[in-house]
């Protein structure tokens, strides 16, 4: 990332480019990134200085409550991700392809990432696996769309895996390290890496000459990422062990809701402040 110290400095530096990852690992700098789904999150998260921010297909979840990130379709993706990219004056913004929209070839994978650019204004697509996606992401990359890579736990494939288990541990450490160098020889400018050890992770991270983006994945990576809802504590139910709860946005929220409510029914709003002459 440009080198920003301050809200200031931060709100004067131009849009973070995929090249600005790769100097941020050259020279050091960590890089963070938060999904978001909306307009008013992104603007926030876009003011604070976060360098990317990933329209997720955790929207399956967060937005359309689906049980998994398996039902969530490209074009109910492609209104979240215009409107994210439209409230952004810095961050990078990055479409994520969902599940079933570029497994089949390179060129549905090519087709998937041409409606992300062409109808949201992203500036790169996100996609899972690591070997067996490098096609997709070279015919992507030849196409001039970068590609975040996304390794580890996959969630598009939970059912394939077993669930949500780490991935990478014991003999499975010689996979990710496959997979990361896969990516990276495919053209990828950064790659997740997802609930992994920590060990495992600081290995590929010293592996790799692109950027790792972690996500349960240890202190040992090039930046962090975070599901916005699980950090603000927005989220129902159990977050990850990796998630460190920054707010209690439910909280504050629930309680707001109930102080509305008790007002109007008690009769103190709207007082004559809130109403007209
Ligand atoms: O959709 C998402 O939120 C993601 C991150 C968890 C990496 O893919």
């Amino acid at each position: 990332m440009p080198e920003q110290s301050s809200p200031a400095e931060r709100a004067v530096t131009k849009r973070v480019r995929t090249r600005h990852f790769q100097n941020a690992k050259d020279t050091g700098i960590l890089i963070t990134g938060l999904t978001s789904y909306d307009q008013l999150s992104a603007q926030i998260f876009d003011e604070a200085g976060i360098d990317f921010l990933l329209v997720g297909d955790s929207a399956g979840n967060n937005v359309y409550g689906y049980d998994t990130t398996l039902p969530v379709t490209v074009d109910e993706l492609i209104p979240l991700a215009r409107a994210v990219a439209g409230a952004v004056k810095r961050a990078l913004v990055v479409a994520d392809m969902p599940f079933g929209s570029y497994e089949n070839s390179a060129e549905e994978a090519l087709h998937t990432a041409v409606r992300f650019m062409k109808e949201t204004g992203a500036h790169a697509v996100k996609l899972e696996g690591g070997v067996r996606s490098a096609d997709k992401i070279r015919r992507i990359v030849d196409a001039g769309v970068p590609v975040m890579a996304h390794i580890g736990f996959t969630p598009q494939s939970e059912h394939g895996l077993g669930g949500h288990i780490i991935q990478g541990r014991g003999e499975g450490e010689e996979q990710l390290l496959a997979d990361a160098l896969a990516v990276e020889e495919a053209g990828a400018f950064a790659v997740v890496l997802e609930m992994v050890p920590a060990a495992a992770a600081e290995r590929v991270t010293k592996a790799l000459r692109i950027p790792t983006i972690g996500v349960g994945a240890g202190p040992h990576v090039d930046g962090q990422l975070l599901v916005w809802t699980d950090f603000a504590g927005f989220s129902t139910g159990r977050v990850p062990k990796f998630v460190k709860q920054y707010a209690d946005l439910r909280g504050v929220l629930s309680q707001a809701v109930e102080q509305f409510r008790s007002d109007v029914a008690g009769g103190s709003y709207p007082g004559p402040e809130h109403s007209y002459e």
